[in-house]
């Protein structure tokens, strides 16, 4: 038994919190305050540790982008309130060769009368398919017997060797790389009325709104007047319908939204709600864009490849250039249109999500707790003295 005592007693030596005797402890009102105070902190210092230990944090790092044959989604949404939607036509290009013209994959044109109103929406469908807002309401009309193949007046003619509407002649001529200035000298535009039709919708505007997928190389995409089609390899727009159809149009223009692949929170679009306004018809807007592969890696496993991008942005006033009914745009000279070129950035941000590390949080308590006590405590003694002093001083003083 004594021997045990003595290893605990031995044991009791490593106490580093040996206590006083109660007897000798006084108990003060300020150290009651004190008490509470430091209480009432630490359990608020505790609460805003704990929300942050709550919170994850994504760490951004930075690799050198080793993806290969990847494509690049443009998510676009364009409003253009003074150009009709039978004018606008949307066209991508990459350094990689590949032209789409007048792409119309999956992107929506839709027609706004002069408020902005919706008129009707209608989804374009492939490519090289005519089926446009404007042949739609044309079409209803046409008288075309079983036997009837209308002249393609020496334009080349489409598969079904007739043009039968007025818009089939214009595909042809655009084909041919012939303009269409007179829809008067031809028998199905004047049956169709298609003047009436052009001039009734001139003062519409369009809203361009979708998505295209195209090669990640750099490349451009513009929303310009006309149909536009292949010349000697060389990419022309026709237009003649834009410059001469009696009413002014221009490239004034709302993008209402611009991004290049799905919508994470955190990646800001720096073009959404960015517009550009004129009053000429001969103007030229530049963006160039580069985009930078963002991948996302959450904590519940879902991962996200999407692009963010920077952008600058030009203008050019073009007039008083020649303006002949077609141009040449390799050059990037002097088309009126909406134009957006972009760069591909090589480097990759991976953004990772990162829940805090609970010893992490477990050291805060642990300072939180220790440190409060402790600044209390000096603050308690220097009172204590302070105010044992001054007793002192009073009862020197009642002595004299
Ligand atoms: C395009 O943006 C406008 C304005 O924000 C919106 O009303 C419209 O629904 C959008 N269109 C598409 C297809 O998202």
């Amino acid at each position: 038994m004594g021997k045990r005592g003595s290893v605990l007693s031995q044991f009791q030596n490593f106490d580093a919190y040996a206590k006083t005797l109660d007897d000798f402890r006084i108990k003060t009102y300020y150290g009651a305050a004190l008490t509470i105070l430091s209480t009432i902190i630490i359990i608020t210092l505790l609460w805003s540790e704990f929300n942050e230990y709550r919170v994850t944090e994504i760490k951004p790092e930075l690799v050198v982008d080793k993806s290969r044959k990847e494509k690049l989604t443009i998510n676009l949404n364009i409003t253009f309130p003074k150009v009709p939607c039978y004018l606008l036509s949307v066209d991508v290009m990459d350094v990689a060769g590949e032209t789409q013209n007048d792409l119309t994959h999956d992107i929506y044109k839709t027609r706004l009368d002069a408020d902005g109103t919706q008129i009707h929406i209608e989804k374009a469908t492939d490519i090289g398919d005519p089926t446009k807002d404007i042949v739609k309401i044309v079409n209803s009309t046409d008288p075309g017997g079983e036997n009837y193949c209308g002249s393609c007046y020496g334009a080349s003619p489409p598969e079904s060797g007739c043009c039968n509407t007025c818009d089939e002649v214009r595909e042809a001529y655009i084909h041919s790389g012939w303009s269409f200035n007179n829809p008067d000298d031809i028998e199905q535009c004047v049956r169709e009325g298609w003047k009436d039709k052009v001039a009734e919708q001139s003062k519409e505007g369009c809203n361009v709104a979708g998505s295209v997928r195209v090669n990640k190389v750099a490349g451009n995409f513009h929303l310009a007047p006309g149909k536009s089609f292949q010349q000697n390899h060389v990419h022309v727009h026709d237009l003649q319908p834009f410059l001469s159809d009696g009413v002014q149009h221009d490239f004034t223009h709302e993008i209402h939204h611009l991004s290049f692949g799905p919508k994470v929170d955190g990646v800001i679009n720096p073009l959404d709600g960015v517009g550009g306004a004129v009053t000429k018809g001969h103007y030229m807007f530049q963006y160039f864009l580069k985009v930078v592969s963002t991948h996302f890696y959450f904590l519940n496993e879902t991962v996200i490849y999407t692009n963010q991008y920077s952008v600058t942005q030009f203008e050019r006033d073009l007039t008083g250039k020649d303006h002949t009914h077609s141009h040449n745009h390799n050059h990037m000279s002097g088309l009126p249109g909406v134009f957006f070129n972009y760069e591909i950035s090589p480097m990759l941000i991976i953004n990772r999500e990162e829940s805090k590390s609970f010893t992490h949080f477990l050291t805060g308590v642990c300072a939180i707790v220790g440190g409060i006590f402790t600044v209390a405590g000096i603050l308690d003694g220097f009172i204590y003295n302070a105010e044992k002093t001054f007793k002192k001083k009073v009862e020197l003083g009642k002595h004299l």
